[in-house]
């Protein structure tokens, strides 16, 4: 049995750690960007499944992929992956997720916001692009797109260039990629954050914490405990 288990598992290498970092929001609140473990795994799902039904904005197709792939880290049934969390206070305000295809390959999973209007999405993403070109030291990061609002997020903020030779592994659709000089050329401009974190801040987002699924629901969605 241990044996069959050491061949579905993939190989995995060991990713150098992202540093943390924090950044101050538009509503003057600090949010802590860091690294998840694998331990944390379960509390993610939590925090993920209520989205899974909300249509509104794609949350749904896009909570329901990322619960799968957080799953396939806690039960190594996927290769490399990490997690980064946004947490404001210890609450869980976004996240984002990815793997390295090789060691000069990203590729982008996905990004959620828990808390809008604050581009709570947008640094955590700048963050995951951070991760994968300046501490994974990688040339570029496949990206794909399930909502309009990631379009606009990602293709055209950045902006990225197409990879039609490329079917990302989210469903098959053509890739975008950002590469090193997109990054460092929007680095000034979307890219934000301080290190180190003051250990009492850091403190703050020692263990994660989670609003509810009714108050969550109604901060993505507007409509309170429906989708
Ligand atoms: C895409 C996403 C990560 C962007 O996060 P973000 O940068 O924090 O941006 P928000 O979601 O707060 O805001 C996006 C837009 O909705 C508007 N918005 C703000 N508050 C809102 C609210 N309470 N409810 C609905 N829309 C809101 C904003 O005005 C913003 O418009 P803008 O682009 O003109 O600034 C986030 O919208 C999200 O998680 N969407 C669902 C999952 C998804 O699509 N992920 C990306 C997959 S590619």
């Amino acid at each position: 049995m241990k044996q069959l288990e050491e061949v579905l598992r993939p190989p995995e290498r060991n990713l150098p750690p992202y540093p943390a970092k924090s950044i101050y929001l538009a509503s003057g609140e600090k949010m802590v960007v860091r690294q998840a473990s694998r331990e944390e795994v379960p509390i993610l799902l939590e925090a993920v499944a209520p989205l899974t039904t909300v249509e509104r904005d794609f949350y749904d197709i896009v909570a329901s992929r990322t619960y799968a792939e957080l799953l396939g880290w806690l039960r190594y049934r996927v290769r490399d992956e990490y997690c980064l969390v946004g947490l404001i206070d210890g609450v869980l305000v976004g996240l984002v997720n990815g793997r390295t295809l090789s060691k000069k390959i990203g590729v982008s999973y996905h990004t959620i916001a828990m808390r809008r209007g604050l581009r709570v999405g947008a640094h955590l993403f700048a963050a995951k692009m951070e991760y994968h070109i300046e501490y994974l030291g990688q040339d570029e990061v496949y990206i794909v797109a399930e909502s309009p609002i990631g379009f606009r997020r990602w293709m055209i903020e950045y902006p990225l260039v197409e990879r039609p030779q490329v079917h990302h592994e989210l469903g098959g659709v053509m890739s975008w990629a950002l590469t090193r000089d997109i990054y460092f050329a929007a680095k000034p401009r979307l890219v934000a954050g301080e290190r180190p974190v003051p250990a009492n801040l850091m403190a703050t987002a020692a263990k994660i914490k989670l609003v509810g699924a009714e108050a969550l629901i109604t901060q993505v969605s507007g409509k309170p405990g429906q989708a």
